[in-house]
């Protein structure tokens, strides 16, 4: 089995790996890592997991980023990146690999599929499965997305305490408070931020949805009705907020290679317009890589959740199946319950899942109760990593040993 991780990393995906490699070793069943994503099995740059111990997988569980390393590459057209696929097989071939576990979001769903059907087409026999993961909660045909929940549960717990900051220092220093989230094109992360106060008064007293075209006007207005009535102003604002005519507020250059425009930068630019426009004095966060690595405020659910896919994916693949994903189900919110099912790659991959409508409130700032009966599971329970005597989390760091090469090198770089 071969299993590589792709896209921006989560707090929980490692739960993932150590999943997949517990359930496959309990199979006696092989695993080798790519390092770095597909970018590792192009350039047969694989790891030897059965190298580690079993407590450095069990440790998996509670350690953030990508152990194995992620990427952010774009396989093009089967048609017009022949030499690519073609080298990809070799190299599943190489290594007898049976099975091809992918763990990432949309993008890596598109590449998963494109891998089955090569290997369909070369007649080559591999089971593929997506293994679902992304902060930014957007996955079509699954409730939600493992690594969400924790950003979630972060992003909430955040606003909440900054808040307490604020409203101490209101009366005669800061009076805005404007944090800004992740989640490109999708509201998911800034809807989270809603659970940490409930009604008109209690933070955030305005979110800014990328669903949401901005307002300057109106939500200035809102940012000077909100201090003149409780003393102070929380704002959560998503990095893809958009103007009228869609163009981003603010975009930090640069784009990857699936031409996503590299966002960020939104949360100052906005502070600065109400020093500017209101004179009101603010105090600014960009939380960035702290809100999908803060493993140690993770969502106990969401830890669950990036377990159980990763347990399905093995079982799913050596049962046979191809092409698919497993999703979470949800059969009940209040008591909270979900089950695995898999769903066709065909279906998850390039798609984007933005927040329903009936998710933001009319006036557009906030999130409505059906969000809230969404939002709230996900982000119950903890899980905290153990510490050790110096007070710091004990996060693992795997040997990551190479698998001896048996193909000619290649570079994957265009
Ligand atoms: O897709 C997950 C995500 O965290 C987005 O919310 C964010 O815009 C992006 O990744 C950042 O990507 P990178 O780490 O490649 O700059």
């Amino acid at each position: 089995m071969l299993y590589a991780q792709s896209g921006g990393v989560t707090a929980v995906i490692n739960a993932t790996a150590g999943a997949v490699i517990e359930a496959a070793r309990r199979r006696q069943v092989k695993v080798l890592a790519a390092r770095n994503g597909i970018v590792g099995v192009l350039r047969e740059d694989l790891i030897d997991t059965s190298r580690e111990t079993s407590a450095a997988i069990a440790a998996l569980r509670h350690t953030p980023g990508g152990a194995f390393g992620s990427c952010r590459f774009k396989l093009g057209a089967i048609d017009r990146d022949r030499a690519r696929y073609e080298r990809l097989i070799d190299v599943l071939r190489a290594h007898d690999i049976r099975y091809f576990l992918y763990n990432g979001g949309n993008d890596s769903a598109d590449t998963s599929l494109k891998i089955a059907q090569v290997a369909e087409a070369l007649g080559y026999p591999v089971k593929v499965i997506g293994v679902p993961k992304t902060v930014d909660n957007d996955l079509a045909l699954t409730d939600c997305c493992p690594g969400f929940g924790s950003v979630a549960k972060y992003t909430a717990v955040s606003v909440l305490e900054a808040s307490l900051d604020v409203a101490s220092m209101a009366e005669s220093s800061t009076k805005v408070f404007v944090m800004e989230v992740m989640g490109r094109h999708a509201g998911w992360i800034a809807a989270a931020s809603g659970l940490a106060g409930n009604g008109p008064d209690e933070p955030p007293h305005i979110i800014l949805f990328p669903e949401v075209p901005f307002d300057e006007a109106a939500f200035l207005a809102r940012v000077q009705a909100t201090v003149e009535r409780v003393g102070w102003c929380t704002v959560v604002v998503s990095e893809g907020v958009r103007t009228p005519d869609g163009r981003f507020l603010s975009e930090a250059g640069g784009r990857d290679a699936f031409g996503h425009a590299q966002l960020g930068g939104v949360a100052p630019l906005l502070a600065q317009r109400i020093k500017d426009r209101l004179g009101l004095k603010y105090h600014w966060a960009q939380p960035d890589y702290l809100q999908r690595s803060a493993r140690h405020l993770a969502s106990r659910t969401d830890l669950a959740h990036a377990i159980a896919v990763g347990k399905a994916a093995v079982a799913y693949a050596l049962a046979g199946r191809h092409a698919v994903m497993p999703a979470i189900v949800r059969t009940s919110d209040a008591p909270y319950r979900w089950k695995i099912e898999p769903v066709p790659l065909a279906k998850v991959a390039n798609t984007e899942k933005v927040l329903p409508k009936g998710f933001i409130r009319r006036d557009g700032y906030g999130i409505t109760e059906r969000a809230r009966r969404y939002l709230s599971p996900l982000i119950r329970g903890e899980d905290p990593p153990p510490t050790g005597k110096d007070g710091l989390p004990r996060y693992v760091k795997l040997k990551n040993l190479p698998v001896a090469r048996k193909l000619p090198p290649f570079e994957p770089a265009d």
